[in-house]
């Protein structure tokens, strides 16, 4: 019998540092990695480039989502990181979204990174990860991703620390999927550790959950 492809979640909030380490779980497990964040991005972008407001309806746009929205390079903008969480509130977004989420595990297993993974999208995933760090830490961090080594500090670190919890406050409080920690999920928080310490962390603990298959 073949055992069922592994699936495993990594949830939690902005700039924690999801990415980094589901991308490297991925490669090192040999699966493929699904940023499910780029949806979401994409969405806001199709309905900006429209000339529309992503806090309004952006059903079709998300119903109208092709391959090549996700490749665009203008996704990880601050205009899009609020519009994603704009779009993302929305139930009928969601809903447009959840299959393909889906369909793209199914076959192959996945290691997949988000908000509503372990929750509502996988919710019997093999492992479920909720990586997190305090708001500074992830402004800093999101700073650095975007602008290398110059320094962010007094108001435009402030403004960066709003930013941020004002998203997180946003996927949070919203009713469909919002972002919270499933019961069976793992944490780790990130402040003080490099992106190779959070994989260890992680790579054991899947070898952990392979030893009980
Ligand atoms: O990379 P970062 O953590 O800043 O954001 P992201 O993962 O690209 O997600 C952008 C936005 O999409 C989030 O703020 C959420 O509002 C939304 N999102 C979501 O609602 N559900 C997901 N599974 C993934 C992202």
């Amino acid at each position: 019998m073949t055992a069922r492809p592994l699936v495993i979640a990594v949830d939690g909030p902005a700039a924690a540092g999801k990415g980094t380490l589901a991308k490297a779980l991925a490669a090192k497990l040999g699966l493929p990695y699904l940023d499910t964040g780029l949806l979401y991005r994409a969405v806001a972008r199709r309905m900006v480039n429209a000339g529309l407001d992503p806090a309004g309806d952006a059903s079709v746009e998300a119903q109208a989502l092709q391959q090549q929205d996700l490749a665009r390079s203008d996704l990880r903008v601050p205009e899009i990181d609020r519009g994603a969480s704009l779009v993302a509130a929305q139930p009928a977004v969601r809903a447009a979204l959840l299959d393909r989420q889906r369909v793209f595990a199914s076959e192959t297993g996945a290691v997949v990174d988000g908000r509503d993974i372990g929750t509502v999208v996988f919710p019997d995933a093999d492992v479920k990860f909720f990586i997190t760090a305090s708001p500074r830490t992830r402004a800093l961090r999101r700073h650095r991703q975007v602008a290398g080594e110059t320094p962010l500090e007094g108001s435009a670190l402030d403004a960066a620390v709003s930013e941020i919890v004002a998203r997180d406050a946003r996927d949070s409080s919203r009713e469909t999927a919002p972002l919270v920690q499933a019961a069976d999920a793992v944490l780790i928080e990130t402040d003080g550790l490099s992106a190779a310490e959070v994989l260890d962390k992680a790579g054991e603990i899947v070898a952990l959950h392979h030893t009980r298959r």
